[in-house]
C-alpha cells in the first residue's frame, strides 16, 4: 500500500492549494550534470542494467534531492523500459542514445507481450518502494511513462530521428495497424503506471516528447486520445492518483489538453509563452514549467531575469516551477542551486 497522499507542497499544489512560492523540481534532475551521478553510472556499462539495479536507481534518484531539496523526486528509470519489457530489443550506445530493433511490419506486434511487464520491471517497482521509504514525507515521489506516440516513435524509427518520417508514414498511411500498436501501448502504460502507484509513487507524469511533430488532427488521434485513455484506465485502478501530462512542442494545440477532469496538471515546454499560458490555460488547470534548459546552462542574471519573468506570470498559481524540457549534461550544478534559490526567494508582485 502506498502511504497517505497530499503531504507536502508539490502534492498540495496539484490538489489546488496555493503557496506564497511554488514548489520546484526539474525534469531529468538526476543525470550526467551531477559528478556523483557520473561516478555511480561508471560502475555499470549497460544503461538498462543500471536502471534495473535498485540500489543504484535509488541512490541517483535521491542525489538531486539531497543537493537541492526539490519538492518532488522522479524515480530513476527511462521511458524505453516499456518496449524493453514488451520484448523489443532495446540498447543504449555511448554518445548516441537509444537504439531499438525497429518494428517494420504489424506481423511483429504479436511478439510484444504486456504479460512480461510485472516481472521484467520488478526492479523498478522495488526501487520505488525503497525510495519512497527513504524520502522525507514532504518530498513527493513521481513515477512516469512515455506516452504511446513517443514510444511508437522509438519503436518504429529504431532510434531518435530528425523527421520521424517512418513513424509518421505508418500512422498516416496505415492508421488501422498503427492503432493496434497504440492500443497495445495504452494498455502497457496503464499497467506500468498502476504498478508504480502500487509500489508507492505519489503521482505520475506522461511524457509525449515528440507529440509536436504531428499536425493537429493527427495529434488528437495519436497523442491526446491515447493519453486520455491512459488517464481513465489508471484512475479506474487508482482513482485519486495525480497525473501530469507533457505533450511537448504542440504550441496552441495545448488547448486540447486543457482537461482538468482528466489531467491534474499540464507541463508546458519552453515554446509556450508564459503570458498566453496564464491567460488560456492556468485559469482551468495547474501548470508546470517552463524555463529553457539552456537558461540553466547560461546561469547568472539572464537566468534570474527569465525565471523571475515566468514566476511573475505564473507563480500566483496553481503552478509548479520546472524546465520546459530536461536538464542537459553541460549544466553547471551551481546554477541549479541558484535557480532553486530564485524560486524560494521570489516575491509575488502585482503583475
Ligand atoms: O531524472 C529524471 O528525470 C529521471 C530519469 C529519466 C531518464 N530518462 C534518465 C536517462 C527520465 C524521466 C527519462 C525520460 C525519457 N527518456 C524521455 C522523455 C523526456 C524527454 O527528455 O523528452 C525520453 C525521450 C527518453 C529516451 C532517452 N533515454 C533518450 C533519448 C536518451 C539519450 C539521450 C541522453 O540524454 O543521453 C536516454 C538515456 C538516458 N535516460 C540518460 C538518463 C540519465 C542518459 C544515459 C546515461 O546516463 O548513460
Amino acid at each position: 500500500m502506498s502511504r497517505q497522499k497530499a503531504e507536502g507542497k508539490f502534492l498540495q499544489t496539484l490538489a489546488g492549494t496555493r503557496f506564497p512560492t511554488p514548489p520546484v523540481w526539474l525534469m531529468r534532475q538526476a543525470g550526467r550534470y551531477l559528478p556523483e551521478y557520473r561516478a555511480i553510472r561508471a560502475t555499470t556499462k549497460s544503461f538498462l542494467e543500471f536502471c534495473y539495479t535498485p540500489d543504484k536507481a535509488i541512490e541517483v534518484t535521491l542525489q538531486p534531492i539531497r543537493r537541492f531539496g526539490f519538492d518532488a523526486a522522479i524515480i530513476f528509470s527511462d521511458i524505453l523500459v516499456v518496449p524493453d519489457a514488451l520484448g523489443q530489443k532495446v540498447w543504449f550506445e555511448e554518445g548516441e542514445g537509444p537504439k531499438l530493433e525497429a518494428l517494420t511490419d504489424p506481423s511483429q506486434f504479436g511478439r510484444l507481450s504486456r504479460a512480461r511487464i510485472v516481472d521484467h520491471l520488478a526492479p523498478v517497482y522495488e526501487a520505488i518502494r525503497q525510495t519512497r521509504a527513504a524520502l522525507p514525507p514532504e518530498t513527493a515521489l513521481l513515477g512516469f511513462a512515455g506516452a504511446p506516440f513517443t514510444l511508437a516513435c522509438y519503436m518504429i524509427e529504431g532510434s531518435g530521428s530528425r523527421d520521424f518520417a517512418k513513424v509518421k508514414s505508418w500512422a498516416y498511411g496505415h492508421p488501422e495497424s498503427f492503432a493496434l500498436l497504440i492500443d497495445l501501448l495504452v494498455e502497457a502504460v496503464v499497467d506500468h503506471l498502476a504498478y508504480q502507484v502500487e509500489a508507492g509513487v505519489d503521482g505520475v507524469q506522461l511524457f509525449d516528447s515528440w507529440a509536436g511533430v504531428l499536425p493537429e488532427e493527427q495529434l488528437f488521434h495519436w497523442s491526446l486520445d491515447p493519453m486520455v485513455r491512459i488517464a481513465k484506465g489508471l484512475r479506474e485502478r487508482h482513482p485519486k492518483i495525480p497525473i501530469i501530462a507533457f505533450p511537448r512542442a504542440v504550441g496552441p494545440a495545448m488547448l486540447m489538453y486543457r482537461r482538468p477532469e482528466t489531467f491534474s496538471a499540464l507541463s508546458i515546454d519552453t515554446g509556450i509563452g508564459a503570458h498566453w499560458a496564464a491567460k488560456e490555460l492556468q485559469p482551468h488547470i495547474c501548470l508546470q514549467g517552463n524555463l529553457d534548459p539552456i537558461m540553466l546552462v547560461a546561469g547568472g542574471q539572464v537566468m534570474e531575469r527569465e525565471a523571475t519573468r515566468i514566476l511573475d506570470k505564473l507563480g500566483h498559481g496553481p503552478f509548479v516551477f520546472n524546465l520546459g524540457h530536461g536538464v542537459v549534461p553541460q549544466t553547471p550544478p551551481e546554477n541549479v542551486a541558484h535557480l532553486v534559490e530564485i524560486v524560494h526567494n521570489w516575491k509575488p508582485g502585482t503583475s
